[in-house]
């Protein structure tokens, strides 16, 4: 796909020159984290060893993940309990006997099954305390401070997402103008900021349009766009007077037509048009995402500043799956993990190749996307200070670090709110963490694994 005045690289390598500079930048980047590795028994790698125990299991991952949807709707322990039993005890499972022994016995009692009931409500809020910053900004501030002052931005989103009702809807609009009044009141974070980071607008956060209005609907698309914007106006107008950074979200693939649309329109508005801190999400797991991202490039050339876009694979691919399967459609993802790979590339350069119409956020955790963008902007003479990393909170630390003392810039994708509003951030999360593919492939590699994931594999030879 060619477009108009493309920024060209000044020499062209050849491919195998270009994989030798990726394989490089792939091995200093491993390396390097290894110097901020907390240690082989650091909590998250026990954590992500646990979740291993659900990846050849996909049954139980199944239940797993049913139970956890469900757990917000149970009020009781005694129907977390009862809820376990039917799940984990009545229906095949591929627990282990043992355990599946251990627990049939603790559930057959009714002072036994309150602490399985325990058991469970406890393991959730660990892990919730994995991937969720904090309850709300005020308490928890300090986490983002220490943060800042390690060089690691962040954005904040609110937990909360494909709301049922305009109340609702309304109650997370407030919550938003909150925190924009609460992070631009932050003295701390301004002093911070304006010393370590002298370019940044005054705070950075993610929405998820789900969240703000009740009826995203693909079959009422106009309605739907003209509702948003409504919904986001008097977030939007908020962050301009207090310069700081919105960034909407890609959620599942029915309403990326509708944010897309409602983000060209808004931005457009005699009040937004010249901010120069907006951006959008592009997925790369999605067959659509090069044309999309194709309109982004087209719409933001039109602007005075460049909108940002945060490249990121996709964190919807088994929604999307079950979704296409159920209504007998063709799945709008790619179905091999190494066709998104290879997109994800081809979105990059598509991305350095519109310098400097757009800014490249490249939303990842894996060291071979990542190498290769970063030479990949070299290759284009994109400045690092043009584009940034993000990753999600509590995941890949030592890379963040890597990449910081490489010069590049990282944010923190970082969530808070309440477990229960968080459950299905957490769901995707533990999807992405119970399988060996991705990026439990490179935090758990040894050094010869490592230089087999700096290569893309062809998806033919699968
Ligand atoms: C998600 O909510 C990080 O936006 C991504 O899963």
């Amino acid at each position: 796909m060619k477009t108009t005045e493309e920024n060209e690289p000044k020499t062209k390598p050849s491919s195998s020159d270009l994989q030798n500079k990726i394989l490089e930048k792939g091995k200093e980047l491993f390396s390097l984290s290894d110097s901020f590795e907390d240690g082989l028994f650091s909590t998250y790698r026990l954590f992500s060893k646990s979740l291993l125990f659900l990846e050849n299991r996909p049954l139980l991952k199944l239940q797993a993940f049913r139970f956890a949807d469900l757990f917000p709707s149970l009020s009781s322990l005694s129907s977390i309990s009862r809820y376990i039993r039917i799940y984990f005890v009545e229906t095949p499972t591929e627990l282990p006997k043992w355990i599946l022994l251990i627990l049939s016995l603790l559930l057959s009692n009714p002072f036994s099954s309150v602490f399985v009931a325990l058991g469970a409500k406890i393991g959730i809020r660990l892990t919730a305390k994995f991937f969720i910053l904090g309850r709300t900004y005020g308490s928890d501030r300090k986490k983002i401070l220490d943060r800042y002052k390690n060089g690691i931005c962040s954005t904040i989103d609110i937990l909360g997402e494909a709301v049922l009702s305009e109340k609702e809807a309304e109650r997370y609009i407030h919550e938003y103008l909150l925190l924009l009044e609460e992070v631009s009141k932050d003295k701390e974070l301004s002093e911070i900021r304006s010393s370590q980071f002298p370019g940044e607008p005054a705070g950075n956060v993610s929405v998820k349009c789900s969240s703000l209005y009740s009826q995203l609907d693909p079959l009422a698309h106009e309605s739907s766009v003209t509702h948003l914007m409504e919904k986001l106006r008097p977030i939007l107008s908020s962050a301009v007077s207090k310069n700081i950074f919105i960034n909407l979200d890609m959620e599942q693939y029915e309403t990326k037509d509708i944010i897309m649309d409602t983000a060209f329109r808004i931005f457009s508005e005699p009040e937004f048009q010249d901010y120069p801190h907006f951006g959008i999400v592009v997925q790369a797991y999605l067959k659509s995402s090069q044309r999309d991202l194709q309109r982004v490039i087209e719409y933001s050339k039109k602007r005075k500043y460049p909108l940002t876009v945060r490249l990121v694979k996709g964190a919807y691919w088994e929604y999307e799956m079950t979704q296409s399967a159920q209504k007998g459609w063709e799945p709008p993802v790619f179905l091999i993990k190494s066709e998104t790979d290879r997109n994800y590339e081809e979105c990059s350069a598509l991305l350095l190749k519109s310098y400097p119409h757009i800014r490249p956020a490249f939303g990842s955790h894996n060291i071979r996307s990542l190498s290769s963008a970063f030479v990949k902007a070299a290759e284009y003479s994109v400045p690092e200070n043009f584009f940034e990393v993000q990753m999600l909170y509590g995941m890949g630390n030592s890379y963040k670090q890597a990449i910081r003392s490489l010069g590049i810039s990282v944010r923190e994708y970082s969530p808070i709110g309440e477990v229960i509003p968080g459950m299905a951030y957490l769901v995707r999360r533990l999807l992405e963490n119970s399988t060996n593919e991705g990026f439990l492939k490179n935090i758990n590699a040894n050094s010869k694994d490592r230089e087999r994931l700096l290569y893309l594999e062809n998806p033919k030879s699968k």
